[in-house]
């Protein structure tokens, strides 16, 4: 399926609070007003049957097995790669993703600790072979990460922060075997600063610099 792409898919990834959110919305309006077709989606969710998976991977109420949750994450990034991610492609859009598959090497693999080549294996699945062109990932420490968030955490905010701190690791390790697609900022300084990073990675890869 990949071959047959012409846009651009750049993923946003990090721990939770990292600050990826704001970015990608600061992102959007950089790269729209340069005049190009830009679309922003998120995971889990952006179709409609992806954002009821997510209802039910964010509800604290919703007990289930580590790997319920992983073909979950799984199952809700096959419905939106099938009808948002690839057809967006093919049209030849550049798409801003909150979060793809690295967050669920991170956080299922790294986190949970199901093995990693299994958890990878799952990402063909569900990507059909679709990867991201680059991917930024906003690293910051987990302790910084955890004061960001709202009074009431979801269920995978609820986590310990020994849980964020494989998270964080997996992220850093992922950057350090995939160096050319993968991009680290230092989320921990003022937005200002690491939009500036975040410009220059995104100018280089479409080639504007
Ligand atoms: P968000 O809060 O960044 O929208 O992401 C939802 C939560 O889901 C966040 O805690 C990270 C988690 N997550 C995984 O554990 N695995 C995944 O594959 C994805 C996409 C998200």
């Amino acid at each position: 399926m990949a071959h047959i792409t012409h846009g651009k898919l750049i993923t946003f990834e990090g721990i939770d609070g990292c600050g990826k959110s704001t970015h990608l919305a600061l992102a959007q309006k950089f790269l729209a007003e340069k005049r190009l077709s830009v679309r922003t989606l998120r995971e889990p969710g952006s179709t409609d049957v992806a954002e009821r998976i997510r209802a039910i991977l964010l509800d604290r109420k919703a007990k289930m097995s580590a790997t319920t949750e992983l073909l979950l994450y799984e199952a809700s990034r096959a419905d939106t790669v099938e009808k948002q991610i690839a057809p967006l492609l093919r049209q030849g859009h550049i798409i801003l993703c909150d979060r793809f598959y690295d967050s669920t090497t991170a956080y299922q693999g790294y986190g949970r600790k199901l093995e990693i080549k299994m958890v990878k294996s799952l990402h063909t699945v569900a990507t059909g072979g679709i990867r991201p062109d680059l991917t930024i990932v906003f690293d910051i420490d987990v302790a910084t990460g955890m004061s960001r968030l709202g009074k009431k955490l979801d269920r995978m905010e609820s986590e310990s922060q020994a849980f964020f701190k494989r998270v964080r690791a997996g992220f850093l390790d992922i950057a350090r075997k995939e160096k050319r697609r993968v991009k680290v900022v230092d989320a921990s300084r003022p937005i200002e600063v690491v939009f500036d990073d975040v410009k220059k990675i995104l100018l280089q890869k479409l080639e504007l610099a």
